[in-house]
């Protein structure tokens, strides 16, 4: 007699449990109100993270403030935000200090995906980065000529290997922007983007609990307006300096970044007339001062560090690795010769040139944790990520998982 009931209460609790909802959002450390995860904040590194993943796997939610964060290290999940989900997940994450320090998102990194990141994307593929540029970047060869002559005069004397590295990629890169400088000119631009990058990675609260804003704790808007008011000081001058020289001399080869910018600007003046309510003209590719200013500000940023890093690691790990420098030695030997200079035209040939870089891509990521905001209510997993949700991808967790890598911290 007992059995019918005893049946019936086991399917309905089956019934149930098989209903449990799954939970809204992945597993991850727990909270506290209002703030979540913000006592985490020193964490948040790509080191620190993988260490977390240990715990709260491939893909853990965190709550800074009142914004949804998404640490993803599962290879499946990264390649659904990366490629498969690209356009849900097509944002960059913008702090205040970026929106301000980008004129209010007038550049290409951070304009939010649409029509005008877009336009922005074929002015950078068309004019900055053509084919033609880059065989015509001769001050290249010229700074680097100017690394190794510098090098050869001090044989046998200590060299700081690291400086040096970042002299050149930042030489070249103020090059391609602006064209030759004075030495005082280069200082001051590089103190202005050493602000402009400590502005970039300061924490300010109001990021992510946002009416405390007003307050200004950390002293950083004051530091915002005069960080970009020096930028402006600045470019300004060599914005009127290149438009000056574009009156004088009629410029069929442009010779820098400005000069390019400004040669677009002027042909897209002739077929649209100007918007100069906004920054964001959605049909035409006219670029104001600011669009000018903040491209070139992505270019600085994007090029110089992530170079830089690069060429270090690489001398690094080849100097822990005798076998492979000796290797790579012979190779260049053998395509280069040790009388010349390595260009464009031996690239091919040098296929374990091309490994050790990889190599050093896979340990050494410049940018190893990749940062991506959603624009629409999507999900991973099964999990829901709420539009305007952060994701951080640890490209360097990634890159040396053992389940992944066979002797994932080897070369
Ligand atoms: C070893 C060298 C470099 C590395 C490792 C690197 C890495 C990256 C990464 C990881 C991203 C973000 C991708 C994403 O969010 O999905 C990115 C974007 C970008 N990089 Fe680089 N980069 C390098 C060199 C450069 C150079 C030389 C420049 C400029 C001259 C540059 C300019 C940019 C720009 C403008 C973006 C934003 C593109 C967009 O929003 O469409 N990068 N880079």
């Amino acid at each position: 007699m007992m059995a019918l009931p005893i049946t019936v209460f086991l399917l309905v609790l089956v019934f149930l449990i098989s209903r449990r909802r799954k939970p809204l959002y992945p597993p991850g450390p727990k909270g506290l109100p209002i703030i979540g995860n913000m006592l985490m904040m020193d964490q948040l590194t790509h080191h620190g993270l993988a260490k977390l993943a240990e715990t709260y796997g491939g893909l853990f939610h965190l709550r800074m403030g009142f914004r949804h964060v998404f640490a993803i290290t599962s290879p499946e999940v990264a390649q659904q935000v990366l490629q498969v989900q690209d356009i849900s997940f097509s944002n960059r994450p913008v702090t205040i200090a970026i929106n301000y320090l980008t004129y209010d998102l007038a550049d290409m990194a951070f304009a939010p995906y649409g029509p005008f990141w877009r336009q922005m994307r074929k002015v950078c593929v068309m004019k900055v980065f053509s084919r033609r540029r880059a065989e015509s970047w001769a001050s290249v060869r010229d700074e680097v000529n100017n690394m190794v002559r510098s090098l050869s005069s001090n044989v046998g004397k200590p060299v700081n290997v690291g400086e040096l590295i970042f002299t050149l990629t930042r030489n070249i890169t103020y090059r391609a922007a602006f064209g030759g400088a004075c030495e005082t000119e280069q200082d001051e631009f590089i103190r202005i983007l050493q602000e402009f990058s400590k502005l970039f990675g300061a924490f300010n609260v109001a990021d992510f609990i946002p009416f405390l804003g007003w307050f200004d704790f950390h002293g950083i808007n004051k530091r915002l307006v005069k960080a970009r008011n020096d930028l402006d000081g600045f470019i300004d001058e060599v914005i009127d300096e290149h438009m000056k020289k574009r009156e004088i001399i009629s410029v069929d080869e442009d010779t820098d970044m400005v000069d390019d910018l400004l040669a677009f600007y002027n042909e897209e003046e002739k077929l649209v007339s100007e918007d100069s309510s906004t920054n964001r003209n959605k049909n035409s590719v006219k670029l104001t001062r600011d669009n000018i200013k903040a491209l070139v500000m992505d270019v600085m940023f994007g090029g110089t560090e992530t170079m830089a890093s690069g060429i270090e690691w690489a001398l690094t790990e080849l100097l822990r690795n005798p076998d492979e420098l000796k290797r790579l030695q012979q190779e260049l030997a053998e395509v280069v010769g040790l009388d010349q200079r390595v260009d464009e035209t031996h690239l091919e040939k040098l296929t374990f040139l091309k490994c050790t870089l990889k190599e050093t891509m896979r340990l050494h990521p410049p940018i190893p944790l990749i940062l991506h905001e959603a624009i629409e209510d999507t999900k991973l997993q099964g999990f829901n990520v709420p539009k305007g949700s952060r994701v951080m991808i640890n490209a360097f967790a990634i890159a040396r998982d053992p389940k992944l890598w066979v002797d994932p911290e080897d070369v």
